[in-house]
This record gives C-alpha cells, sequence and structure tokens, in this order.
C-alpha cells in the first residue's frame, strides 16, 4: 500500500458516534459516509435524527448520558450494521459560565453526566465489540482537557476526565488490539461557540465582537477551526497510517496557546 492510499480508511467501517445528529458529530458522521463507512449516530434531538439520517446513515434517539438508552443505542447500532469497529463518544455541552463559587451543583453535575459519563458509557457498551474487531475508540475532549479554564470549572474538569479516560482505555485495551485517542478540537467555527462568547461577554460587560477578538487572540494561527477538520483527524484515526496512533491527546484547534 502507497502511503498515500494509507491515508484513507477501508470501505465498510462501521462507526458509531453519539450527538451525530448536528455540529461537530454530524459533520464526522458525513465525512465517515463519504469514506463507503456505514454510520449509526445517536442524538436527543429527534427532528434531528431524522433530518441527518438516509442513505449510509442511520440513527436512535438516545440520551448519551443515560445508561439504559445507551445500552439500547449499543444494540440498535450492532444489529444494523453487524457490529463495531469505530465508537465517538462525541456527545458534550457547554456547561454554564460563571465563577466556581456561583455554579450550583444541578449545573456542575449535567455537564459531567454528559460529558465525561456519557464517555464512560460509550466506552463500556463499545468494548466488546472494540475487542472482537480490534477496533477504534474516539473521544471528543476539547482543548480546555489540556489547559486550564477559568469561569468554565464544569467543563474543564469533565475534559480532562474524558483525556484520561481515552489514555487509560488505550492501556487497558491495548493489548487486545484496540485502539483508544481523545481529539481536543480548539475553537469551532458555529452557534454553539458563539453563545460560550456572548455569554462571557455578558458576563465580563464586553461586546461579542471585542470578546471574540479576544478568544483569537490566543490561538497561534488567529482563526476558529471547522467541525470538518475534527471530521478529517477522526478520519485519518480510521484509516491504516493510523494504525499506530494509541493513547494520545490530539489538539486540532490551530495552536491554542491560553484559554
Ligand atoms: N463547538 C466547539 O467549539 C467545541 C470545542 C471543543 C470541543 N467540543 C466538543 O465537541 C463535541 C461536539 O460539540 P458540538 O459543538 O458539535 O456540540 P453541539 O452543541 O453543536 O451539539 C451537537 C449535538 O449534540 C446533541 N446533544 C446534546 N446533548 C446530548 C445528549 N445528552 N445526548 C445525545 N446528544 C446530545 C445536540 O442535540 C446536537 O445535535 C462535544 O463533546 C464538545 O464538548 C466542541
Amino acid at each position: 500500500m502507497t502511503v498515500l492510499a494509507s491515508l484513507t480508511p477501508q470501505k465498510g467501517l462501521r462507526i458509531l458516534i453519539t450527538a451525530g445528529a448536528g455540529g461537530i458529530g454530524q459533520a464526522i458522521a458525513r465525512g465517515y459516509a463519504e469514506t463507503g463507512a456505514r454510520v449509526h449516530i445517536s442524538d436527543i434531538d429527534k427532528a434531528a435524527v431524522q433530518a441527518v439520517t438516509g442513505g449510509a446513515i442511520t440513527g436512535s434517539v438516545a440520551n448519551a448520558a443515560d445508561e439504559i438508552e445507551t445500552k439500547a443505542l449499543f444494540d440498535e447500532a450492532r444489529d444494523r450494521m453487524g457490529g463495531l469497529d469505530v465508537v465517538i463518544a462525541n456527545a458534550g455541552v457547554a456547561g454554564p459560565t460563571g465563577s466556581v463559587r456561583d455554579i450550583s451543583q444541578a449545573e456542575w453535575d449535567q455537564c459531567l453526566e454528559i460529558n465525561l459519563r456519557g464517555a464512560y458509557l460509550a466506552a463500556r457498551f463499545g468494548e466488546s465489540d472494540l475487542k472482537a474487531n480490534k477496533g477504534l475508540f474516539i473521544a471528543m475532549a476539547s482543548v480546555a482537557g489540556r489547559l486550564p479554564y477559568a469561569f468554565r470549572t464544569p467543563y474543564a474538569a469533565s475534559k480532562w476526565g474524558v483525556v484520561g479516560l481515552a489514555k487509560s482505555l488505550a492501556a487497558e485495551l491495548g493489548p487486545d488490539g484496540v485502539r483508544s485517542n481523545a481529539i481536543l478540537p480548539g475553537i469551532v467555527k458555529g452557534p454553539r461557540i458563539d453563545k460560550v462568547i456572548q455569554a462571557r461577554a455578558d458576563q465580563v460587560g464586553v461586546s461579542f465582537e471585542k470578546m471574540r477578538e479576544e478568544y483569537l487572540s490566543k490561538v497561534s494561527l488567529r482563526r476558529m477551526v471547522t467541525a470538518e477538520d475534527i471530521a478529517a483527524m477522526c478520519l485519518f484515526l480510521s484509516s491504516p497510517g493510523g494504525s499506530n496512533v494509541s493513547g494520545q491527546a490530539i489538539s486540532v484547534c490551530g495552536g491554542v496557546e491560553t484559554l
């Protein structure tokens, strides 16, 4: 196989992506579908699942933080595709913006439940397929999983946890031929980051534009990344050329220096 050919995933991979009906997850689903993969997505938004599914992409409505719904999701995906080669624990919410003293336990728990428990449940219910197929687990973390992030403590804590989960799984399942990595997106263009920037702008009392400028001033390339940039990294990790990458926390962020 040439090096160039090694950069394409083999056709027919079976992929499960949580929160795949919008944002980054949807871009990943579409990226895999282009390679001839079969993709099963989950999402809590039923209308969004209906809008995204069709052709190579099937879907279920499931809350990534819910044990019973996640088990049912994996059973359905396994039934539809006959097994799983790649599991992407993508579901995650931004959580609250504010001083640790003002963050309620309910807000803290909700962020940790979706971001960290969700990734654990995907690993738990995907483990047997990953072992059987020498598969790949990808956990969607964030650059907030390698940097301190003032006023976003639940989010940062959850994403540092997600990185720990992905690295530990690489060690636990590596002897069975399973790879596990975390991807750490930076500031991804789209409505979600606009909301985060607006929340911080409101907190500090400056305009959205001023806060956006401040966010970008901390990125070496002075620009946002796209959901498709994250999808491209998933495809690389699923390709023969990525077959020796495991236990890593890989930033796709344009060089975020601080948060
Ligand atoms: N957008 C960014 O700038 C950014 C940066 C770094 C990391 N990330 C991470 O990337 C992942 C995807 O982020 P995104 O920006 O695409 O998110 P998003 O807010 O655009 O949401 C994507 C999808 O998640 C679904 N969803 C929300 N809660 C869910 C739940 N409990 N169970 C199932 N589905 C749920 C939504 O319905 C939506 O369709 C997250 O883990 C996020 O933390 C995002």
